[in-house]
């Protein structure tokens, strides 16, 4: 099994790096992004709870979290492996996830950071909110979504980094150029069971 997280900032390009993963390894994706949504659109009354977070850019509580991923992975066993997308986002959802044994095992091999400047961020997801329809996609929220990657999901880089897991990419260039250097990360991983360091 091949289990890849990407990890980034809001606008870092994790949806748009993780569409090309799967297809290129044969994996599933699964974004908590885009399983918390589809349950706001549903208008459940889970979805309308979840939604008071997501529209003021806070994380949604783990337990919700953990749910959603918990039921997805589960459907999904029979595949070769994952790549979490936006998920993990607290110490506590990473050690969730080192537990985590529903497909028997599910180690986490290797770790992508997408490193990507905030004013680049800003102006990726201002131009993405002209047809996103999505309603943290305003510069307030965006504002207060970065605060929080760097409050809380930024102390993952040294926890994945302690595990020798992380691999840090620049990703301030377009999109097949950084999927170039991710593709080299994983290869190198696939080949030699090495995890680079930094890709730039
Ligand atoms: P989530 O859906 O995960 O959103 P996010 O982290 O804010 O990230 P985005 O989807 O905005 O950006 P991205 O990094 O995927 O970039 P993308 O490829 O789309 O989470 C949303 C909310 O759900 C959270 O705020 C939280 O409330 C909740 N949530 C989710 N997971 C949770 C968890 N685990 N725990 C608790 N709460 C959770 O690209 C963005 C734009 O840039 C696009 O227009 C794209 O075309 C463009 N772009 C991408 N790459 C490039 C490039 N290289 N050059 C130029 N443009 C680019």
């Amino acid at each position: 099994m091949l289990n890849i997280i990407i990890f980034g900032p809001p606008g870092s390009g994790k949806g748009t790096q993780s569409a090309k993963i799967v297809e290129k390894y044969h994996l599933k994706h699964i974004s908590t992004g885009d399983l918390l949504r589809d349950e706001m659109k549903r208008q459940t009354k889970l979805g309308k709870e979840i939604a008071k977070y997501i529209d003021n850019g806070m994380l949604v509580p783990d337990d919700i979290v953990i749910r959603e991923l918990q039921h997805t992975v589960k459907k999904n066993c029979d595949r070769s492996g994952f790549v979490f997308d936006g998920f993990p986002r607290t110490l506590n959802q990473a050690e969730m996830l080192d537990n985590m044994l529903i497909c028997n095992e599910m180690p986490v091999n290797i770790v992508i950071s997408v490193d990507v400047r905030e004013d680049e961020l800003l102006k990726r997801l201002l131009g993405r909110a002209e047809d996103s329809g999505r309603s943290d996609d305003n510069e307030e929220v965006i504002w207060k979504r970065i605060e929080v990657y760097k409050s809380q999901s930024l102390p993952l880089v040294s926890y994945y980094s302690n595990q020798g897991k992380l691999v840090r990419i620049n990703g301030m260039d377009p999109v097949e150029k950084v999927f170039e250097k991710i593709t080299l990360a994983i290869d190198t991983y696939l080949l030699n069971k090495e995890v680079l360091v930094e890709v730039n």
